[in-house]
């Protein structure tokens, strides 16, 4: 008998197919409609897997319906989804997909960022809105260089870094702020300065989030954060909704406290707060931090190799919660 899997969104058709030679395999291909908790319930009661992604909550009430489930594998790096604790009481192992988005996020990051500071998302809206009557005009849509200005780096982990490493080719001082300070090796060679939270926004010209959403960087950056940085300053936020406040961002970004947001992640997403589609000086887009197809395929074949190894007895090699270890299910 083949151990029983559920898929719970759309992947490539491809990888699905892969899985039904291993697993006896519960997919969401058809329609990708995000299933209630519910429904969810309903279909993991009998699975020793799941592929998750960050939109399923795999809390108490679900791991309590799924028995036999031995693994929870998110297609994401990203884990607030899942109770970690609550899996490790029951022996269930949880798994991530490191690494191998850190490019394609920063590469995001880079273009919200840009884009904020160059008002490319209102410079099309404006286009496409029929307003270019008269041509060429020398103040029309300025907005801030991006080249030798101050980068803060919120949440210097591996896409922190990414992203650092590309500010040198906008000959940019970087400044960051973490948990724990960098070695002195590491802030050598990406060209980073340590300095408190409050120093990095007043100094910065654009800041970056950086750092996975807890109940520590819940609202990490508040009305009062906001009111650190500069005018001109422009936030750009790829790791996770949340960690913004967003009610006090658009209200700091319709009183042009700050000049421009580039946001990825959102407070209840899908749910925007609707602020944000009033305002010019936001890029949005819809968390696609990670979405090229060959991410997606790497992200995906990686939770599939963590769901195999575990499903197998083995340890998966992204383990989030090594003291389910000793007690995993068998
Ligand atoms: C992640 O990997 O955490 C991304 O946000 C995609 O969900």
């Amino acid at each position: 008998m083949k151990p029983k899997i559920l898929v719970t969104r759309a992947t490539f058709d491809e990888l699905v197919e892969k899985l039904r030679e291993r697993f006896d395999v519960e997919d969401n291909q058809k329609d990708d409609t995000p299933w209630s908790a519910d429904e969810l319930r309903r279909r993991i009661a009998d699975k020793d897997g799941v592929l998750a992604t960050g939109s399923d909550r795999i809390d108490v009430a679900v791991l309590d319906a799924a028995p036999r489930l031995k693994a929870v594998c998110n297609i994401a790096v990203g884990y607030n989804n899942i109770d970690l604790a609550a899996c490790t009481e029951r022996g269930v192992l949880a798994t991530n997909t490191p690494r191998v988005l850190d490019d394609t996020t920063a590469d995001l990051t880079w273009a919200l960022l840009m884009a904020a500071a160059r008002r490319l998302t209102e410079s099309e809206r404006w286009l496409r809105g029929g307003n270019w009557i008269q041509g060429w005009k020398y103040d029309r849509l300025l907005g801030q260089d991006v080249h030798h200005a101050t980068l803060g780096i919120v949440g210097m982990g591996r896409i922190g870094q990414a992203i650092a490493r590309r500010a040198k080719g906008f000959s940019m001082r970087v400044l960051y702020h973490n948990r724990h300070r960098a070695p002195r090796s590491a802030e050598k060679a990406l060209g980073a300065r340590y300095v408190t939270l409050e120093r990095l926004l007043k100094e910065s010209d654009f800041v970056s989030l950086n750092m996975p959403y807890s109940p520590e960087s819940h609202h990490l950056i508040g009305a009062k954060e906001l009111a650190f940085m500069k005018p001109t300053a422009v936030i750009v936020n790829t790791a996770r909704g949340g960690i913004i406040d967003d009610a006090a961002l658009v209200a700091a970004l319709t009183e042009r406290r700050i000049a421009a947001a580039g946001i990825d992640v959102f407070e209840s997403e899908p749910k925007l707060n609707p602020g944000f589609l009033e305002l010019d000086n936001v890029a949005l887009a819809p968390h696609i931090g990670s979405a090229t197809r060959a991410t997606r395929t790497a992200m995906a074949t990686l939770a599939i190799k963590n769901l195999t190894i575990a499903l197998s007895g083995k340890r998966p090699p992204n383990l989030l919660n090594p003291e389910a270890w000793p007690k995993r299910r068998r």
